[in-house]
């Protein structure tokens, strides 16, 4: 009998630049995010590094094969009871439950261990996965922004959602 695939969290590692990248590069996550067109591992080790103090960041392995991120940013001054996230499955392991689990560490970081009061992000208007998925745990919607982003040869509108800490 096949052992059961093992899921894995942990935090993001600059080695796991070239893993990034391909998920990066696949065209449900570039469409689903603002991630630029091929990406290279150089770019994405960048961005790894450049993670400020506050900032979280994970990724999911299933059986040792990258299969998701997650990453949080924390706001400064004024409004760093506030962090913004963004985030991403591979494109051949969605519906098993990774975004959910990625989602959920996010959040009992953030609310938990960080402080954070207010969780939020943008997401595009016909994201329905992603919405689905920020719904199920409490994200509301609280505006639309016109014209947000630039995607396959058209500007779309994005939702702002975001989700109050009960504590
Ligand atoms: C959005 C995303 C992260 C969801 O990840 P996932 O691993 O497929 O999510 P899960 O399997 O944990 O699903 C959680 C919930 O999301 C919703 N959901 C996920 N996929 C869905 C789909 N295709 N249609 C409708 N709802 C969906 C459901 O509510 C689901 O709960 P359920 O299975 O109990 O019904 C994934 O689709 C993705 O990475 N998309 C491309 C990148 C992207 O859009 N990132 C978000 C940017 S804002």
């Amino acid at each position: 009998m096949d052992a059961k695939p093992s899921l894995l969290l942990r935090a993001t590692r600059p080695e796991d630049a070239e893993a990034l990248a391909d998920l990066m590069n696949l065209p449900g996550v570039r469409r689903g995010t603002l991630r630029l067109p091929f990406q290279s591992p150089q770019e994405v080790r960048k961005w790894i590094e450049g993670r400020q103090p506050g900032d979280l960041g994970l990724v999911a392995l299933l059986d040792g094969k990258l299969v998701g991120n997650i990453g949080l940013r924390r706001h400064a001054g004024r409004r760093a009871h506030a962090a913004e996230f963004g985030m991403a499955v591979h494109d051949d392991f969605r519906r098993r439950g990774i975004g959910s689990m990625l989602l959920d560490a996010l959040i009992d970081s953030a609310e938990r261990w960080l402080g954070v009061r207010r969780l939020e992000l943008t997401v595009s208007f016909d994201n329905e996965p992603a919405i689905a998925l920020y719904r199920k745990f409490s994200f509301e919607t609280e505006g639309v922004l016109r014209a947000y982003a630039f995607r396959d040869g058209a500007f779309i509108d994005a939702y702002t959602m975001a989700r109050l800490a009960r504590l």
